[in-house]
This record gives structure tokens, C-alpha cells and sequence, in this order.
């Protein structure tokens, strides 16, 4: 067995800049926990989620993650207060260090989402292996309302897994929908009781567990191996743009609108 990295030793429950890891019975759980802001991430915690990712991928202790929310919500995605730095998606940030962990992950990632999914709360899910959502989770990507375009390679995945108009319709129209919603565009597996998602998600983790692991990397790398090469382009493409958008008068206009608590107004732009 390979020696545990230093940050994951210790079975047990260790809460670390708003990410709670808990590794219990080869289940690691992730756990948003930024209370007062609806568990946004900021780049602290996108670097505790990449370390946790990539040392789980070593650590033969860890045989799949789980994602959840604390505080009744999973997360309402990026601090906007960090777009204003521009650097979010630059090369080698915190965040897309943590899109090339979920996409490099070897073992199973499963996500528990109740209340608000948003951003890359939701796009982080479908470089998941198998999704739950709460009854009355909520979801939406608001990427063109923030006058920016959306990461993590879901402009690849998302027409793929939901087909190019359903996708259209999230990104395009950037409106909330709920968990029958993401379930009927393929991205949510089961939709369960309120408060169940991540009991259920566990479940699916300990299950996925017990098996035997090696088959289980190999199955899982064949089931994403097509998708790999244009998926990690889709991200590079994407990021170029994010980069030049999030520095935009446009999108000077979104967020200082979301910071003021106002309607944006993209009214005198062309
Ligand atoms: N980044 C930074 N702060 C955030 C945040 C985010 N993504 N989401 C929520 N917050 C903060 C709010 O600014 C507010 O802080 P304040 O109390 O200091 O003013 C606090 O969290 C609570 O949010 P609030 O808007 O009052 O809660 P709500 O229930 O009315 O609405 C949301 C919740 C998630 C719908 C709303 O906060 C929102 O739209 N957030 C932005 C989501 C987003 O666009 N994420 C980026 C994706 S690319």
C-alpha cells in the first residue's frame, strides 16, 4: 500500500479553508462549507479541492469521492468577487488546476446536490460518474448573464450528454430548473428525496467501494477515454475566451450590478 500523503492521514473529518474532507470506509466526502455565501469557492478552496483530488488519486485508502454541500446548499459556484482579478482561468490558476483533477480523477466521482447548484456547481457535475439530486435542488448556469461563457469543458459535454438544444436552453437562457429537469437532460442519474442526496451518494460511493478497484479504473478510463482528447481542447478554448470576457466592460457591468444588488444593464453595448 502506498504510503497516505500527509494531508489525508488519519481516517476522520478534517475541515480545512471551506472544504470539509472526510475519508471513512475508502469513501473521501468533499463537502462545500463556506456558510453566508451559499458555499461559494474561492481560489483557497479550489486549491484544497485539486489537493485533495490529486492525492486521492494516489492514496489506495480513497476508492471514490463524493462531492456534497454543507449549510443546505451544494454551491452557487465561483466567488464573483475573484473574477475581478481576471486570473481565474489564466494558466495554471487554482481553478483550472481543479478541472484537470475531476477530468484526471481515475476513481469514481459522485456528487449529493440539495439546495443551489450553480456555475461550476454545476458543470463540475457532469464530469461526474453518477449524480443525486435533492427533490428540491435548483440548478443554473449563469455564465452569459455574468457576460461570460461557461467552463470545465461543458461546452463540450453538456450537448453530448443533453442533446445541443437542451444545452442551448441552460446556457442561452441561463434560467433556474430543478432536479426533474437535470434528470431529464441526463446529468442528474436519480432524483431523491429532499435531504437524501447525499446518504444517497454515499450509498453509490461504498458500493462502487467494495468492488475491485483496479477493474474499476479500467472501467472507468474506458468510459471517458473518447472524450478525453476534445474535451481537455473544449477547455482550452473555453478558458482563452473566459479570459478575455471576464475582463470586459460587459462584464464590469455584471458583476459590479451583482455587487450593488441591481439588474445589470447591457442595454448600450454592442
Ligand atoms: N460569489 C460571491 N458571493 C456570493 C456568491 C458567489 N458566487 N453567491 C452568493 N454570494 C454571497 C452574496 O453576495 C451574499 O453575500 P452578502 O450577504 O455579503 O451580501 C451571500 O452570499 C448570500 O447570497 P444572497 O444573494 O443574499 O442569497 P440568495 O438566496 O438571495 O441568492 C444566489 C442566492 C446563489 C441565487 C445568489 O447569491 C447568486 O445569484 N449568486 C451568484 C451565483 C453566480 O453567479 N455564481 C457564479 C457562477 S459563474
Amino acid at each position: 500500500m502506498m504510503r497516505a500523503p500527509k494531508s489525508l492521514e488519519g481516517d476522520g473529518i478534517m475541515p480545512i479553508e471551506n472544504i470539509v474532507r472526510d475519508l471513512r470506509e475508502g469513501v473521501l466526502e468533499l463537502a462545500f462549507d463556506r456558510p453566508g455565501k451559499k458555499n461559494a469557492i474561492d481560489a483557497a478552496m479550489y486549491v484544497t479541492l485539486s489537493e485533495a483530488l490529486e492525492e486521492a488519486a494516489s492514496d489506495d485508502r480513497v476508492r471514490a469521492v463524493v462531492f456534497v454541500g454543507r449549510n443546505g446548499d451544494f454551491t452557487s459556484g465561483n466567488d464573483i468577487a475573484d473574477f475581478a482579478s481576471g486570473k481565474v482561468l489564466a494558466a495554471g490558476s487554482p481553478v483550472l488546476r481543479f478541472i484537470e483533477a475531476l477530468v484526471a480523477a481515475p476513481k469514481p466521482l459522485i456528487a449529493g446536490v440539495e439546495g443551489l447548484a450553480v456555475g461550476i456547481g454545476v458543470t463540475l457535475l457532469l464530469q461526474c460518474d453518477l449524480v443525486y439530486a435533492g427533490r428540491a435542488a435548483r440548478f443554473r448556469m449563469p455564465f452569459v448573464d455574468l457576460a461570460l461563457v461557461p467552463e470545465a469543458g461543458s461546452t463540450y459535454l453538456l450537448p453530448r450528454i443533453a442533446g445541443r438544444q437542451r444545452a442551448a436552453e441552460l446556457v442561452l437562457l441561463g434560467e433556474v430548473f430543478g432536479a426533474e429537469k437535470a434528470r431529464d437532460f441526463g446529468f442528474v442519474n436519480e432524483v431523491v428525496t429532499e435531504g437524501e442526496a447525499g446518504a444517497k451518494a454515499r450509498e453509490a460511493a461504498l458500493a462502487m467501494a467494495a468492488k475491485p478497484p483496479a477493474a474499476m479504473r479500467f472501467a472507468k478510463e474506458l468510459l471517458r477515454r473518447g472524450e478525453k482528447e476534445g474535451l481537455r481542447e473544449a477547455i482550452e478554448r473555453e478558458s482563452a475566451i473566459f479570459r478575455e470576457r471576464v475582463a470586459s466592460p460587459e462584464a464590469a457591468e455584471a458583476f459590479s450590478a451583482f455587487a450593488q444588488k441591481r439588474k445589470a444593464d447591457f442595454s448600450r453595448f454592442s
